[in-house]
């Protein structure tokens, strides 16, 4: 029997132009070289990392402010769901960060450059009735719905390529799922088959993604 020995073009450091450089230190980045080899775009996935963080940030903040405006008997039990997607999203945006790094990438220094970016303008108060639990529900959907489009497209360009970040990109689009069905339950009674998590933000599928929130 013969054992292959992994040729040259596996050696991750055999790339012709592998090496990053900081200072006068130049280093070989193995993490990123075999994503090279594999084919993968690892600028694109940064900016897609960087959208989609982008896009969870925001709308943990524009949750925020629409639960506040869940009033009455009817609000108190759809507060209860908004906090949940709510401090989910922010699960997503810390699960985003390691990887964004890892990849040689980085946030923008500018924090309104940062919210401009993820277009989230839509999850302003609805107007002119600020508390119309119904528009409310409509725009938590439709961000929800936004979110699984976003990483379903990462889920899709890293599969079998990039496993680290194929890894975060499903854990989360598998609570947006979840999130988009407990809205679609609250607007048109379409069964979502589950709603409460043990506790808010429980993040069953990205808390190990995010454990600088440890719950
Ligand atoms: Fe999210
Ligand atoms: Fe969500």
């Amino acid at each position: 029997m013969s054992i292959e020995l992994p040729s040259k073009e596996d050696d991750p450091h055999s790339i012709s132009d592998p090496s990053e450089k900081i200072g006068n230190e130049s280093f070989n980045v193995v993490g990123v070289n075999v994503l090279n080899q594999n084919g993968v775009d690892v600028p694109q996935i940064i900016q897609m990392l960087v959208y989609n963080a982008s896009v969870e940030f925001t709308a943990y903040y524009y949750f925020t402010n629409l639960r506040m405006h869940c009033t009455g008997a009817e609000g108190e039990s759809i507060k209860e769901v908004i906090e949940d997607a709510r401090l989910e999203d922010l699960s997503h945006f810390e699960s985003c960060l390691s990887r964004i790094y890892e990849l040689g990438g980085s946030i923008p220094n500018n924090a309104e450059e940062f919210i401009r970016m993820s277009g989230c303008e839509f999850l302003q108060l609805p107007s002119p009735n600020r508390t119309d639990m119904k528009e409310i529900l409509k725009k938590c959907l439709k961000a929800e719905q936004g979110a699984i489009v976003n990483w379903n497209k990462l889920c899709n360009i890293t599969f079998g390529k990039d496993h680290a970040t194929y890894d975060v990109a499903k854990d989360i689009l598998r609570e947006e799922l979840e999130h988009e069905s407990w809205f679609l339950e609250l607007l048109y009674g379409r069964p979502s088959g589950h709603m409460k998590r043990k506790y808010h933000g429980e993040s069953p599928h990205t808390a190990k993604h995010s454990r600088a929130l440890d719950r």
